[in-house]
């Protein structure tokens, strides 16, 4: 398939694209680079130098014609949503509305939108499943969810096809090494362990350790970017060849609490990694972590990469490459 991907020099994007490209698909990157980098898109890729806010460009990209595009440019700092909405109203959402206009006008007929576990809120169960009530508890997560709804009456009217794929913790990195840009200014929390392990930082805040689970640090699923990627490609291949839309959780199902994450971060690396525990940040669910069953029989999908160990090493490999943030060694 011809597939656009909104996004595709990102973190979670340039993954997207390797996958895209292994899996035979033809791909061409959309990217304004404000958190994108050059050094993140692949020699097979197409790149388009393009910014979502501004509808004429995306206009002029889908008028290139694709059969799919896979859409995930878009802030995504909780804490940043809730102090400035107004930059998330404008990407997120007028964004999007731009990129399914002229996905309809130019005859792009499946979609697949990086949502998020977000959308959930605070937990009124755990494992979480797709049944589970939406109430988000952010901005950010609002924007994703109204998304959401934005794609269903795009589909119910337009016959556009969609994906809603809602992310659990994305991490890790891609563990043949072809992917090694660092996120600016990272905000989650193993980039940030990444840091002290590498010494741009005195030590890590660990946030809460009275919460209720077993060592009382917050239990989050971690899932590696790879295994995320490879769902976009079956997504995508889902929703074309079927002629249905979906909406899954992908997380890796196994819940991981920030003091475990951090234990085997010291051992990967080496690294004492001195941690401070500090009170709880707002906002912060106990324990969130999903269950996958609907997207393994759906999509076929099936994370390899997702274990502690593989997230932490693949991401410490790429450090590695780097003296201080943006500087490569
Ligand atoms: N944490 C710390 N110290 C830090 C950073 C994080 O203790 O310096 C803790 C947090 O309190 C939380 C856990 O590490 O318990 C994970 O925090 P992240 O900020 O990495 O991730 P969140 O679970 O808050 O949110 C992430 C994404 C969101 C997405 C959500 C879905 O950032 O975009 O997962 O589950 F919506």
């Amino acid at each position: 398939m011809k597939v656009l991907v909104l996004g595709g020099a990102g973190y979670i994007g340039s993954h997207v694209v390797k996958a895209m490209l292994g899996a035979g698909h033809s791909v061409t990157v959309f990217d304004n680079l404000s958190s994108g980098q050059l050094g993140n898109l692949f020699p097979g890729a197409d790149f388009i130098a393009g910014d979502i806010r501004h509808s004429s460009d995306v206009e002029a990209a889908f008028a290139r014609g694709f059969d799919g595009c896979v859409h995930l440019a878009a802030y995504k700092a909780v804490g940043e949503s809730m102090a400035q909405p107004e930059k998330y109203s404008v990407n997120n959402i007028t964004g999007t509305l731009n990129m399914l206009n002229a996905a309809g006008t130019h005859g792009c007929k499946n979609v697949v939108f990086s949502s998020s576990a977000a959308v959930f809120g605070s937990p009124q169960y755990v494992p979480i499943d797709e049944k589970h009530p939406t109430n988000p508890e952010s901005y950010y997560g609002f924007t994703k969810l109204e998304i959401e709804r934005f794609l269903a009456w795009y589909d119910q009217i337009k016959g556009i096809k969609y994906a809603a794929l809602r992310y659990f913790n994305a991490a890790g990195y891609s563990v043949d090494g072809s992917i090694t840009g660092l996120e600016r200014n990272p905000q989650n929390l193993l980039p940030i362990v990444m840091e002290v392990a590498s010494g741009w930082r005195k030590e890590l805040q660990i946030f809460g350790r009275d919460y209720n689970t077993r060592d009382g640090t917050c239990v989050r699923d971690y899932v590696h970017v790879s295994d995320l990627a490879e769902a976009h490609v079956n997504a995508l291949e889902y929703i074309a060849s079927r002629g249905e839309s979906l909406t899954v959780n992908l997380g890796s199902e196994t819940g991981v609490t920030v003091t475990e994450m951090v234990e085997a971060a010291r051992r990967i690396t080496g690294k004492d990694i001195p941690a401070a525990y500090v009170g709880r940040r707002s906002g912060d669910a106990s324990a969130l972590f999903a269950t996958s069953e609907l997207a393994r029989k759906t999509i076929r999908w099936n994370p390899k990469h997702s274990d502690v160990d593989t997230l932490i090493a693949s991401t410490w490999a790429v450090y590695q490459k780097y003296s201080a943030p943006g500087v490569k060694k």
